[in-house]
């Protein structure tokens, strides 16, 4: 008899919640996608980035990011300064850890792999053998709360990716980070040796002015965004860029708010975003100072169901 009861209790549960949130049930198309989802052909580990994955994490943006035209274009000094450029990176991020980590809403996870024992390259041990592993993927997911009119709206300079050019070249901030070192002596990153400041500043301008009106203003029902996909180029072709991105519009469909999964592609990641379905919005172009050229990014969102949104 009780058992009875309960499911007559269930049953009515089951008939009356679909009817209060129709619009962000995952379609059947939504769920087939990320069923079929490319899944990766060699041994990993997906896990939340730790602090002490750093050195890795340092080495997946800058050799991932290294060929990209914005890069090459902001840090114009980069070459001449390779160890310059790659240790003010570790430290930027060192420094700004607690905010794209600890941060409420804010994940990055991070993609493992073991490496042979002689292969120098990582410099972790898994636990419990002598197996050693190195991440070679990273995936930041901010999760945005609903935009309204009266939301904070002025982005910090830190509301953005702090790893990405721009951010790092006019990044002055005092070190928020508890896990600092209590003084770092060499180098002096405060000078910038390895950017070109000018290009930096007049680019931030530009990109988060961008940002601002097609993501941070853009959603009511809040979003999940990609802020950072990268992958080191020894491991691309893995599908590692795809897990990351099934990771965000799984807890999409889970949260089931209606909430799209946006993000700005750079030209490298375009295809990818494409393949697994995402929806071109916008072409974005910013001016290089030198005006010969434009660099372009695509802003891209998969799982919107702002038509059917009411709020
Ligand atoms: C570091 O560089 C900045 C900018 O060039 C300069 O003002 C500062 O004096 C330098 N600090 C040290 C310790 O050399
Ligand atoms: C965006 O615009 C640029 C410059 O006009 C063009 O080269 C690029 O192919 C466009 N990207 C896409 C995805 O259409
Ligand atoms: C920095 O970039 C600007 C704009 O592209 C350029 O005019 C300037 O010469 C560059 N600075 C250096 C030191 O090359």
């Amino acid at each position: 008899m009780p058992q009875m009861l309960l499911s007559a209790f269930t049953t009515l549960l089951t008939l009356h919640v679909p009817t209060c949130i129709t619009a962000f049930i995952a379609s059947p198309q939504q769920t087939l996608k990320l069923n079929k989802f490319p899944t990766p052909d060699i041994p990993y580990t997906f896990r939340p980035a730790e602090f002490s994955d750093i050195s890795d994490i340092t080495d997946v943006i800058v050799d991932a990011f290294d060929p990209g035209p914005d890069w090459r274009y902001t840090y114009q000094f980069k070459d001449k300064y390779p160890a310059y450029h790659r240790e003010c990176m570790r430290q930027t991020i060192e420094q700004q850890w607690d905010f794209f980590h600890d941060r409420d809403g804010v994940f990055m996870n991070v993609i493992e792999v073991p490496v042979p024992s002689d292969d120098n390259s990582g410099d972790q041990t898994l636990e419990g053998d002598n197996q050693k592993s190195r991440v070679v993927s990273i995936g930041l997911f901010d999760i945005k709360p609903p935009f309204t009119q009266t939301s904070e709206t002025q982005p910090s300079s830190l509301s953005t990716f702090p790893f990405l050019p721009f951010h790092l070249a006019v990044n002055n901030q005092p070190p928020t980070s508890t896990h600092l070192h209590p003084i770092v002596t060499w180098p002096n990153c405060t000078a910038h040796l390895d950017a070109n400041v000018t290009r930096a500043i007049d680019f931030s301008t530009k990109f988060t002015a961008a940002e601002h009106t097609y993501i941070e203003t853009a959603y009511p029902q809040g979003q999940i965004y990609l802020q950072v996909l990268a992958t080191h180029p020894e491991y691309d072709g893995h599908n590692f860029g795809a897990t990351h991105c099934r990771w965000g519009m799984k807890l999409a469909l889970e949260r089931g708010r209606g909430e799209p999964v946006t993000l700005i592609a750079t030209p490298a990641g375009y295809p990818l975003y494409k393949s697994l379905g995402y929806e071109s919005l916008r072409n974005v172009t910013i001016g290089m100072l030198d005006g010969l050229e434009v660099l372009w990014y695509e802003v891209m969102r998969w799982g919107y169901e702002g038509d059917t949104w009411k709020g």
